[in-house]
């Protein structure tokens, strides 16, 4: 036989025994953390925010984009991992505008805070806070973004009304996921979640693997 043909054959048989590997461990991975939900160890926050995903999957850029930034707005991250996406978003509120990186992690939050003083980043607060009951006033926050973050919290429709409470009237909160994260809920679950909550989808971007949503609070009837 051919020399390359059997090089070729190899080749596809090592590939197809990775798929099936790290397709059985995806199938695990989402067993478990549907019956025990937990946040991710903060090592793995690092290891998700790569090169390859901020350049050719989900660049930072384009998140902050579609959340119709403006000087001087107040921000909220949720789970902000590295910090590379808050970076993207601080630097469109700039120069008066201030995002606060939420994490229930202490890891996450020392990271963070070392990273932007490193950077000398002046408008990013990064802090220890829950998001079942956050730290900030009634509707007085701009936008809130959570990045593969609100299916890891085990109750999703708390979080949701506790983000309901702090946003401005005029508000958006923007919901982003990726397809293989084993917490992966697919676009119509999010938007039942929200409109059970009392917020309307506003815009949609991306597709069936990386999705982001924006939603606005859905106004008040008037009879
Ligand atoms: C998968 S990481 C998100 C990483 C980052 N957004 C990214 O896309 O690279 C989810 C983060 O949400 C945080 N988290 C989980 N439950 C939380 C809660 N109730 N309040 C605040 N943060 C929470 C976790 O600690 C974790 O750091």
């Amino acid at each position: 036989m051919d020399f390359w043909l059997i090089i070729r054959f190899i080749f596809l048989i090592i590939l197809i025994i990775f798929g099936i590997f790290f397709f059985i461990v995806f199938i695990l991975l989402r067993i478990i953390r549907k019956y025990h939900k937990f946040p991710i160890p903060s090592f793995m926050t690092r290891l998700i925010d790569n090169p390859i995903r901020r350049k050719f999957i989900q660049k930072p850029e384009k998140v902050a984009e579609r959340l119709k930034l403006e000087s001087g707005m107040t921000v909220v991250e949720i789970g902000p991992g590295k910090g590379s996406y808050t970076k993207a978003i601080a630097k469109k509120v700039l120069p008066e505008g201030i995002v606060y990186a939420i994490d229930i992690q202490e890891s996450v939050i020392n990271r963070l805070k070392k990273r932007i003083e490193k950077e000398n980043i002046t408008n990013i607060i990064p802090k220890i806070d829950d998001a079942y009951n956050l730290s900030f006033e009634d509707e007085s926050i701009d936008r809130v973004l959570m990045i593969a973050c609100l299916p890891e919290i085990p109750e999703p429709i708390r979080a949701l009304k506790e983000l309901k409470r702090v946003l401005k009237t005029d508000g958006l909160i923007s919901l982003s996921e990726i397809f293989p994260d084993p917490d992966y809920p697919r676009r119509k679950t999010e938007k039942k979640w929200a409109e059970e909550v009392g917020f309307e989808l506003e815009e949609q971007f991306g597709n069936w693997f990386i999705y982001q949503l924006n939603f606005k609070i859905k106004p008040k009837k008037i009879n």
